[in-house]
C-alpha cells in the first residue's frame, strides 16, 4: 500500500493512542509487523510556543519507522508552522479530528474540527503547503448522531490535498461506547479516491480480515487490540497468508513484558517506567491465574526490581495452574 511517495509494507497500522503508544510501545510492536505506526496525538500550539514535554513526544529512533506524526491544533497558521517542525521527524503527518476529549474539544481542536468544515478546509489547506510529507487526517463518524458528516469532512480534505484518510465510525457523543460502524466506512472508501484506514474495534486478527473484506479499506489501523497484544499484527499477517494464528505461550507474554519494561526503561527514568508500565504489565497479565492479585500489586510497586519480582513469580505462579 502506498500513501503518497510513502510505501508501506503491511496494511495493519498502529492507532495513535495519547498514553499508549509511545516510543517504546512502537519499537515493542514493531518486530510483529506493522506497516506504520504514529506518535501520540501532539499538540500543534504546545510545539510552537517551544514546550519541552510537547517536543518529547517527537522522540524516535531509527528503528522507529516508518512513523506518523500526529498533531492536533485548531489555527491554520500554527498547525502549518508545526508542519514544518516536526517534517524532519517523521515520515508522515497525521492531523487529530477525533479526540473527544473536553479539554481539547474546547479549544476547537480533535473531534470539534467536524462541526467547522471551512476551518478544516483553511487548516489541511494551510498543512498542505507547508509540507511535503504524505499528509492524512483522522475523523469520525461526526459530532454527534444529528451531525454524521464525515463524507463531506473527508471530501473537504480530499480536495485540499490530504493523501489519505482514517475513520474511526463512531461520533464524538458516543466516545468508545457501542460499536464502531463499520459499514461507514465501506461508503466512504466506495466515495472517496484516495486510500481510507479504516478503525474502530479490531481486537482479533478475523476482526482485522473482516473488516478490510466487508470495508473494502486500503488498511487497518489497531488501537485497544493491541493492549497486552502485540500478536494482533503478527496473527494478522498469517491470516492474510493463509498460516496458522500463533497463541503466545505463557513464557511468550512474560518475555513480551520484560522486554517492554526493559525498552521502556532505554527512554525514561524509573520513576516514570514504575508508572506508565503499570497499564501494560496488568494487561499482559490479563485472563492469566492471578491476574486480579497481580494487578493489585503491581499498581502498589515502588520499583522496577520490584516489579520485574512480580513478573517473575507471576508467570511461575500461573505456569503452575493447569488450565481445565
Ligand atoms: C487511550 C486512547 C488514546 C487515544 N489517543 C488517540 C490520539 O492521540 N489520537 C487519535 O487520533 N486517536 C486516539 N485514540 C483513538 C484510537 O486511535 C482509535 O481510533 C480508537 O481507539 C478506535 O480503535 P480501537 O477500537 O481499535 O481502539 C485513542 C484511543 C484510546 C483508547
Amino acid at each position: 500500500m502506498n500513501i503518497k511517495s510513502l510505501h508501506l509494507k503491511h496494511n495493519i497500522l498502529l492507532a495513535p493512542m495519547a498514553g499508549i503508544t509511545d516510543l517504546s510501545c512502537r519499537l515493542l510492536m514493531r518486530p510483529f509487523g506493522l506497516g506504520l505506526a504514529f506518535t501520540e496525538m501532539v499538540s500543534a500550539n504546545g510545539l510552537v510556543l517551544g514546550g519541552d514535554a510537547t517536543r518529547d513526544l517527537l522522540t524516535s529512533v531509527p528503528e522507529d519507522r516508518p512513523l506518523g506524526i500526529q498533531l492536533f491544533g485548531e489555527n491554520p497558521a500554527t498547525l502549518a508552522e508545526a508542519c514544518r517542525q516536526v517534517g524532519p521527524h517523521g515520515d508522515l503527518i497525521d492531523l487529530n479530528m477525533g479526540c473527544p476529549v473536553k479539554k481539547v474539544v474546547r479549544s476547537g481542536a480533535g473531534s470539534a474540527l467536524m462541526q467547522t468544515p471551512k476551518r478544516v478546509a483553511q487548516i489541511v489547506a494551510a498543512m498542505r503547503r507547508a509540507t511535503d510529507l504524505p499528509l492524512t487526517v483522522k475523523i469520525r463518524a461526526g459530532w454527534d448522531q444529528s451531525s454524521i458528516n464525515f463524507l463531506e469532512i473527508a471530501r473537504i480534505a480530499e480536495q485540499e490535498g490530504a493523501d489519505a484518510v482514517t475513520l474511526h465510525p463512531r461520533t464524538r457523543s458516543q466516545g468508545f461506547s457501542g460499536t464502531a460502524d463499520w459499514a461507514l466506512i465501506g461508503e466512504l472508501k466506495h466515495r472517496a479516491t484516495i486510500p481510507i484506514i479504516g478503525s474502530g474495534d479490531i481486537f482479533e486478527a478475523e476482526d482485522a480480515r473482516r473488516m478490510l473484506n466487508e470495508t473494502g479499506c486500503d488498511a487497518v489501523m489497531i488501537g485497544r487490540g493491541c493492549y497486552g497484544n502485540p500478536w494482533l499484527a503478527k496473527n494478522f499477517l498469517a491470516l492474510q497468508n493463509e498460516q496458522a494464528a500463533v497463541a503466545p505461550s505463557l513464557e511468550d507474554c512474560r518475555d513480551v513484558a520484560f522486554r517492554h519494561m526493559e525498552i521502556f526503561l532505554r527512554y525514561n527514568n524509573e520513576r516514570k517506567a514504575v508508572l506508565d508500565m503499570r497499564k501494560h504489565l496488568c494487561w499482559y497479565a490479563k485472563g492469566l491465574p492471578g491476574a486480579a492479585q497481580f494487578r493489585a500489586s503491581i499498581n502498589q510497586a515502588c520499583s522496577i526490581d520490584e516489579m520485574r519480582t512480580l513478573i517473575r513469580h507471576f508467570f511461575e505462579h500461573a505456569a503452575t495452574i493447569e488450565v481445565p
